[in-house]
C-alpha cells in the first residue's frame, strides 16, 4: 500500500508565488491553497484545521508599496493581523511555518545584508513585514525566508510588478524608464519555490534564512538584460533615479541580501541572467 502523503498549504495561493508553488512538487507532500481571507480569523482557523498541514507557507499580503502607504490600515490587516491569524492557527495545527519576507525589511543603506542584521523598514509595506516577521518568529516553529523576487505569474502577466510591467511594456513598444540606482539579487518564481521545496525536504531548522541571486545588478541593469531578448522592441530606454517617483514613499536603493548561508546549505546560487534563462522557458513568455 503506497504511504500516505504529508500536506503542505500555501497561503496566497492565487498570488506569484503562491501559484508556483502550487505547480511544485514537493517528495512525500501533497500541495495545497488556502482560500480564506486571513483577515478573518474563524475562516483561517477552520481552513487550516481541516486540511490538517505538516507546513504552511504564508505568502498571503497586501504587496503594491504605493498602496500600503496609501491605505496603511488595509496594509496593517493584512500583513500583521493577518499574519497573526495564520500564525495561531498554524500554532493550534501543531504545524511549522514559512513565512515569506522581504529583503526590504532592511534601509538599504548598504545592501550585503546578513540573517543577525537587525532590519530597519521604511516605509509601510516593509514596517507591516517586519511586524509579521516578529510574529511569525515568536512562533517556535515558524521560519523566515528573506528574500526579493523576479516572475511572471504563471497564469500570465498581471502587470503587477516589475518584470511583468517591463514585459507588457516592451510587447506593446512603450517607452520604459529604468531605476540605475537601485540593486538586487532577485531569484525567480520558479528558484524561490524549488529552495523551499529543499527546505521541507530536507526538514531544515534555520529561524531567518536569505536566499537570492549570486551577483547583485541594478534595475536598469536587469531591465537591459531582458530588453536583448527582444529584438524587435521599438520604444525609447532612459536610465532615471529612483528619487524620480514622486509619490513620497521612502525605497531601500540596496535591496540585496548576502546568501552565503543558504549557499552552504543549499548549493551555490545561480546568476540574475540564469534566473532569467529559468523565466524565459516558462510558457507565459512564449508569444501566444
Ligand atoms: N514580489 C516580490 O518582489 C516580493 C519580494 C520579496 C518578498 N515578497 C513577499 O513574497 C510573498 C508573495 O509575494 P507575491 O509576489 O507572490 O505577491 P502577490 O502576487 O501579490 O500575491 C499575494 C497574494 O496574497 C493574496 N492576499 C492579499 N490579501 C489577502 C487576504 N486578506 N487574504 C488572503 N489572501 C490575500 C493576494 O490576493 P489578491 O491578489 O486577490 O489580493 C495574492 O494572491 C509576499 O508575502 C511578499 O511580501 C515578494
Amino acid at each position: 500500500m503506497s504511504e500516505k502523503l504529508q500536506i503542505v498549504a500555501v497561503s496566497g495561493a492565487h498570488g506569484l508565488l503562491g501559484s508556483t508553488l502550487l505547480r511544485t512538487q514537493i517528495t512525500g507532500f501533497s500541495t495545497t491553497g488556502l482560500s480564506a481571507d486571513i483577515r478573518d480569523s474563524r475562516a483561517v482557523f477552520s481552513e487550516i484545521e481541516a486540511c490538517k498541514p505538516q507546513w504552511i507557507i504564508h505568502t498571503a499580503a497586501k504587496t503594491d508599496v504605493g498602496n500600503c502607504e496609501r491605505n496603511p490600515e488595509q496594509a496593517h490587516a493584512v500583513n500583521v493581523e493577518g499574519t497573526k491569524n495564520v500564525i495561531e492557527a498554524v500554532r493550534a495545527a501543531n504545524a511549522r511555518l514559512i513565512y515569506i519576507s522581504t529583503v526590504s525589511v532592511f534601509p538599504g543603506h548598504e545592501g550585503n545584508y546578513k540573517e543577525e542584521d537587525v532590519p530597519e523598514p521604511v516605509n509601510t509595506y516593509n514596517k507591516t513585514k517586519r511586524e509579521g516577521e516578529l510574529a511569525a518568529l515568536s512562533y517556535e516553529k515558524g521560519v523566515v525566508l528573506r528574500l526579493n523576487l523576479v516572475g511572471v505569474h504563471p497564469d500570465g502577466s498581471r502587470g503587477k510588478n516589475f518584470l511583468e510591467w517591463l514585459i507588457d511594456s516592451i510587447r506593446l513598444n512603450k517607452d520604459i524608464s529604468l531605476f540605475n540606482d537601485q540593486f538586487v539579487n532577485p531569484l525567480s518564481n520558479w528558484t524561490v519555490a524549488s529552495i523551499i521545496k529543499m527546505m521541507i525536504e530536507k526538514d531544515s531548522s534555520e529561524k531567518i534564512l536569505h536566499i537570492g541571486s549570486s551577483d547583485t545588478l541594478s534595475k536598469a541593469a536587469i531591465g537591459k538584460l531582458v530588453l536583448a531578448r527582444f529584438p524587435e522592441y521599438r520604444g525609447i530606454v532612459v536610465e532615471k533615479s529612483i528619487e524620480s517617483i514622486a509619490d513620497g514613499v521612502t525605497r531601500p536603493r540596496h535591496m540585496w541580501l548576502n546568501v552565503e548561508r543558504a549557499s552552504a546549505l543549499f548549493g551555490p546560487f545561480s546568476t540574475v541572467e540564469q534566473e532569467l534563462d529559468t523565466l524565459f522557458q516558462k510558457s507565459p513568455f512564449k508569444e501566444e
